[in-house]
């Protein structure tokens, strides 16, 4: 299997790692997005038949595998609060061989950064031929076997992603996941979807992420303070947040090889608070309104036992002696901006391990092997 590179893109630069270029480019990934996906005004182009096809169904079913089913995660508050269509999250390695009880009317949505993942085409596989499902594939790999086998296919322009640790194709998923929620939403005359200034909230969304990579040595400081030497640590949020602390700590682990886990913030007192000690590194996710003072109550009970705490938060909701504050944007998009500052701790944290960022242990960037 292998990819055709733009050699311009696919160029390191002088960049010592294409993580580092790729975690950078994401603002202008999303301009692309925005390029592709939007005329002048806010409303998504999208096929007709496609989006046609989807208002038919009763459920939505987002597959995919590592960061990309992340991305799915918050796909699945896009799509329920745009379209009101149920939508389900599936790994694609469970799904592949599950007996789901499927909806009257299911469709299907891919995510897979390459098209080529083994777990996710047998679940399209199963799609085609046995549930006889539309469905569509989100790719940033053209002709890829995901995209040639779906009913339909769009691309996540994200140009060519050479690290093995996915980012800019995250950030890309979630962006292209707001756009068919829009349109679907919009088709279906749902308020909040129309209400909603996705184009105009993606330019604010890139606009914050540039902030972030303009200014990386706080970020910097924290993973030489706290995840040198570490052997593990933690993520915690709620709703996004949450969602975001999983692919948070996935970066951790792949590339930095430190035991680090995302855990929904509520639920430590019910046991993972056992395993804080004295200088445990914890960094909390706090964008969400709604539960923001309870994430602060977790961050005081992990505090007294010793934890130490780095917090990224939204500026609306930031108090004095936060870590990393984040430009305030829609809620529903602020995983695409809150994520940035954990994919360059998990950057800072492999140099200061002295790994091979690009390349870690163990993994491959396309797994064709179920
Ligand atoms: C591999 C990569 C991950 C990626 C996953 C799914 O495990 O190392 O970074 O998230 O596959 O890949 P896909 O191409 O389907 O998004």
């Amino acid at each position: 299997f292998h990819v055709d590179l733009d050699p311009k893109e696919a160029d390191r630069g002088t960049y010592p790692y294409y993580m580092l270029k790729e975690v950078d480019e994401q603002p202008a990934v999303l301009h692309r997005i925005q390029n592709a996906y939007f005329d002048t005004d806010d409303m998504p182009l999208l096929p007709a038949n496609l989006l046609a096809e989807m208002q038919k169904a009763d459920r939505l079913y987002i597959v995919g595998a590592g960061t990309s089913y992340h991305a799915g995660l918050v796909g699945q508050r896009l799509f329920e609060k745009l379209t009101k269509i149920p939508t389900e999250v599936v790994l694609a390695s469970e799904f592949a061989y599950a007996d789901p009880m499927l909806s009257k009317h299911p469709f299907f949505i891919f995510l897979t950064q390459s098209g080529e993942t083994a777990d996710s085409r047998q679940v399209l596989v199963r799609a085609n031929e046995e549930w006889h499902a539309p469905s569509l594939t989100i790719t940033n790999v053209e002709n890829s076997t995901l995209y040639r086998e779906a009913t339909y296919q769009l691309l996540l322009n994200a140009g060519p992603e050479i690290a093995v640790a996915s980012t800019k194709a995250y950030t890309a998923q979630i962006a292209v996941e707001a756009v068919v929620a829009k349109a679907l939403g919009v088709a279906l005359k749902i308020s909040t979807a129309q209400d909603f200034k996705l184009n105009h909230e993606l330019s604010l969304a890139a606009n914050a992420i540039q902030a972030i990579v303009d200014e990386k040595a706080t970020i910097k400081a924290i993973a030489h303070r706290d995840l040198e030497t570490t052997r593990n640590a933690f993520y915690i949020g709620r709703g996004v947040d949450y969602f975001v602390a999983l692919e948070a700590a996935l970066k951790l682990k792949e590339i930095s090889y430190i035991q680090a886990e995302g855990f929904a913030s509520g639920e430590l007192k019910h046991g993972t608070i056992a395993l804080i000690e004295d200088k445990t590194p914890v960094i909390a996710i706090v964008t969400q309104e709604k539960t923001a003072s309870h994430t602060r109550s977790n961050i005081q009970e992990v505090k007294s036992r010793g934890a130490q705490v780095s917090i990224i938060v939204s500026k609306n909701l930031a108090k004095p002696g936060d870590d990393i504050v984040i430009p305030s944007l829609s809620e529903l998009l602020l995983p695409l901006v809150s994520v940035v500052p954990a994919q360059l701790l998990a950057y800072y944290a492999s140099l200061e391990r002295g790994y091979n960022v690009d390349q870690p242990r163990n993994l491959a960037k396309s797994v064709t092997v179920e």
